[in-house]
């Protein structure tokens, strides 16, 4: 076939390496994967509309946990990388992969805005034989229904000129035995050559490529695992309350049932869901079902006992307040401990501490938090008013007088021995008291 056919030129570029990879949107899930595709040899640009990202990016200086700083540095300055938010330079890249956020409007329906922005800007620089592969997470149609249609706007035929694909994306934060290179990778094109370029071009960067049928199916892999999480979270949770009433630990009852060595698959409760992908990708799903006339009961459900979560815990709180130290929530200074939404890393989305110290603040508890991940909080769209609240330092806890302490999020780096030796009551959403083997005496489980 000739050199002239963009397939074919594209496909030796991706084979050889040599076919320049852009990666838009620099966050949790873009700069890993922008990061290992150039450890993996192929030359990579990295855009993202923040200039901040790009001045720390620029500086060497990582801001995710999966990220080295001193691999920013070394990759700069062997030239394999270079972040920019000159999206011009997207023309000079064979392989664009985004990785733009697609929360959830005020009503709960998908916002596509990220992805609707990022495509109108490919569609201006993209140049014939270029492959485009979408990563966020979104529900079944999206490449084929959205993208498709705006990159066609460059006037090049998709299929013919351009090539696009989808491959979700799964990164876990925190999680030290998987990676971006060592998490086997679904993919699939749209059309038999698109299939093959996004094949070829993750079998550069990860271990494993997984190709399935459709971009449909790919996307449908996504939602269908974070919908079993967030169900079987759920589960748990209900199990939680109804064992609790019973007097059983549900901890206990899940380490007994995953003894069992098939058809079991054990899921821990918490205080209620966070991070980007369990609260929200599932209602993904729910939108474009309704479009279908059908209605997502299992997730509807689950999102109403998750989100009930921090409810919960708040009433056991109080419970507890009232029958071990005698006071009111209203009187109680209360710290939570631990405000990521998972352990061992920083990231506050979705995190359910928040809600919690809402709750307890409009019940007029006075709250501090303890976080080694966070010093700070953020702004957060749903919680402005707790912006610049700061951690306490942990020397200082005996002096602060608490009435009970809550632990929301189990980080390696908590000093829990010293959070019993306080000696008030402590709330434990996460069993690290018992798993770290420290007395029990003042710890409730909720
Ligand atoms: N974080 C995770 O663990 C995780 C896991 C699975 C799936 N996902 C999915 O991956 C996608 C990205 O999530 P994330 O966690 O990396 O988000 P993030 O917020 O960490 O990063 C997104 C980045 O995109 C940038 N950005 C926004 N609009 C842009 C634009 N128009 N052009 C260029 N850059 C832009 C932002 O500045 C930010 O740096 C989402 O669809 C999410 O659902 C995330």
């Amino acid at each position: 076939m000739s050199e002239n056919n963009p397939y074919e030129r594209l496909r030796a570029a991706i084979e050889a390496k040599t076919a320049r990879v852009g990666v838009i949107g620099l966050g949790y899930v873009g700069l890993p994967l922008a990061v290992t595709a150039a450890k993996r040899g192929m030359p990579v640009t990295g855009f993202d509309i923040s200039p901040d990202k790009i001045e720390r990016l620029d500086a060497g200086k990582s801001y995710v946990e999966a990220v080295d700083s001193s691999d920013l540095v070394s990759l700069s300055d062997s030239g394999s990388v270079s972040w920019t938010a000159d999206f011009s330079e997207l023309a000079n890249c064979r392989v664009i992969v985004i990785c733009v956020p697609t929360p959830l409007t005020q009503y709960r329906e998908p916002d596509l805005s990220y992805i609707e922005q990022t495509a109108e800007m490919i569609a201006k620089h993209v140049v014939p034989g270029t492959l485009v592969v979408l990563e966020s997470t979104t529900y079944p149609g999206t490449t084929v229904d959205v993208l498709k249609p705006i990159l066609a706007k460059s006037g090049l035929e998709p299929g013919r000129e351009i090539f696009l694909g989808f491959s979700p994306e799964r990164e876990d934060p925190g999680n030290a035995t998987y990676r971006t290179a060592t998490i086997p990778k679904i993919v699939a094109g749209d059309g038999e050559e698109a299939g093959r370029l996004i094949t070829a071009f993750y079998e550069n960067v990860v271990d494993k490529v997984v190709p399935v049928p459709t971009t449909q199916t790919a996307e449908a892999v996504k939602i269908t695992e974070n919908v079993f999480r967030a169900v079987n979270i759920a589960l748990v949770n209900e199990l939680k309350v109804i064992f609790d009433a019973m007097g059983i630990d549900v901890w206990d009852v899940i380490d007994g049932a995953a003894t069992k060595p098939f058809g079991f698959m054990p899921f821990y409760p918490g205080p209620g869901l966070g991070g980007h992908c369990i609260p929200i990708d599932p209602f993904y799903l729910t939108w474009r079902a309704r479009e279908f006339g059908l209605s997502t009961r299992f997730i509807e459900l689950a999102g109403e006992i998750n989100t009930n979560m921090p409810n919960y815990v708040v009433t056991r709180l109080r419970e507890v307040l009232d029958s071990e130290a005698g006071i009111g929530l209203s009187r109680a200074r209360v710290l939570i401990v631990g405000i990521a939404y998972k352990k061992n890393v920083s990231d506050m989305r979705e995190s359910p501490s928040m809600r919690l110290m809402e709750l307890l603040q409009q019940r007029g508890a006075t709250v501090d938090f303890l976080d080694p991940y966070v010093p700070e909080v953020p702004r957060l769209r749903d919680y402005p008013e707790f912006a610049g609240k700061r951690s306490v330092d942990p020397t200082e806890l005996a002096e602060k007088g608490y009435d009970a302490v809550l632990i929301a999020t189990d980080h390696d780096a908590i000093d829990y021995a010293a959070l019993v030796e306080l000696g008030i009551p402590v709330i434990d959403t996460r069993n690290v008291i018992v798993r770290r083997g420290l007395p029990e005496t003042n710890v409730t489980k909720a």
